[in-house]
């Protein structure tokens, strides 16, 4: 992968995989609208952004309440959404649903869809510009793969001593980051809300933290590993290879506010949570437990859904695009027949974490 690259460019089929984001984004849409009622406009123009907005319905429900919010109480003025996303991102099905029939684009004719594109690491709007920031299923993911040695698991939550550390000072060194833009972005009594996968405290897991789809992700590593048996990954791409993200406690996502001045001082925390998710918490698809095989395909899309693109560009980078496509497809029916054969033992557990900020 090389350094401008992120790791979710490219991530596929999402639309038709998402359902489980598509409900955190509903659980929250009371939560969005009452925050953007909070918010007085300041001049003509209102400005909305989500960061990491996706492709499809998704980017459309996240900003909704929001638009319906100022669109009601300021049915005059200029609304620009601005959509943050990677260049890859799925603009025109996104843009299709904008003006669809659920989307924002008929409330008014003042409202006005935007791309911005390229990385929430980085400035994605003027200054003081932004009324109200969403952003959800997004800010766990880092700003680049990460380059550690993490034998036995592809996934943070299992890292052990330096490989941990490493890891977890990256991903704190990207929050600071997220949210010291998300200030410069927000002009004053702005309001920013980031939702995404958390982890709560627990002494009988590693590290004492238990975080959302640990058996997921083990379960990923146990099949990437039958991969390395049977000679089709090799035993050292797999050692070096970890999904670069990270699932943040409420402790973890509070940090930056203790040790940044400028955080502290420029943000009111209006909420700082971790909670279950409020559909199906102890498995996102136990609604088709009973139907094994059905079970076992949507909880491959799933997680193909966001894994691909990061497999391919690092795990598989050492491949030619034929044989990665054909390690990925294997990869993936093999993961399928294992989620199938573990009757639920793989349950895919959600606890997410809001933050929901007011710019002073
Ligand atoms: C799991 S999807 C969530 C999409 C949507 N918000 C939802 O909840 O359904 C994560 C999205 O974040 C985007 N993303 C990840 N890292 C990003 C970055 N550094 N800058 C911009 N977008 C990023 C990905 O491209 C992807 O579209």
């Amino acid at each position: 992968m090389n350094d401008k690259s992120s790791p979710t460019e490219g991530m596929i089929d999402y639309a038709g995989n998402s359902l489980p984001q598509k409900h955190s984004i509903q659980s929250r849409a009371d939560d969005v609208r009452e925050m953007a009622d909070k918010v007085l406009a300041s001049s003509d123009d209102i400005h909305i952004a989500d960061y990491g907005c996706g492709t499809g319905s998704n980017a459309i429900l996240s900003v909704n309440p929001a638009v319906k919010s100022f669109a009601d109480r300021y049915p005059d003025r200029s609304i620009y959404v601005h959509h943050v996303d990677q260049a890859e991102n799925d603009w025109n099905t996104l843009f299709d649903c904008a003006a669809g029939q659920d989307g924002y684009a008929n409330i008014s004719a003042g409202v006005r869809p935007v791309a911005s594109v390229g990385s929430f690491f980085s400035m994605v709007a003027p200054a003081s510009s932004i009324d109200v920031g969403t952003s959800f299923g997004a800010s766990h993911w880092l700003s680049k793969q990460p380059v550690i040695s993490s034998a036995g698991t592809l996934w943070f939550a299992d890292l052990q001593g330096e490989a941990r550390l490493t890891l977890k000072r990256q991903a704190q060194r990207d929050w600071e980051t997220f949210l010291a833009l998300r200030l410069r972005e927000l002009r004053s009594g702005g309001r920013l809300m980031v939702s995404t996968l958390g982890a709560i405290p627990d002494e009988s897991e590693v590290n004492g933290i238990c975080s959302s789809g640990r058996h997921t992700y083990r379960a990923m590593y146990k099949v990437a590993e039958t991969m390395v048996s049977d000679g089709l990954i090799s035993e050292h791409a797999l050692r070096d290879f970890v999904i670069p993200i990270w699932f943040m406690s409420r402790e973890e996502a509070l940090e930056p506010f203790q040790r940044n001045k400028e955080l502290e001082d420029g943000f009111v925390l209006e909420r700082a949570e971790v909670a279950p998710a409020l559909q199906n918490p102890e498995d996102i698809f136990s609604d088709k437990i009973k139907a094994p095989q059905d079970y076992a395909a949507s909880y491959k899309g799933f997680v193909r859904s966001f894994t691909e693109s990061t497999f391919r560009q690092s795990l598989l980078c050492g491949e030619s695009a034929h044989s990665a496509e054909t390690l990925l497809n294997e990869f993936y029916d093999r993961f399928e027949a294992f989620i199938k054969d573990g009757e639920g033992k793989y349950a895919f557990e959600i606890w997410l974490l809001t933050i929901e900020l007011r710019k002073q």
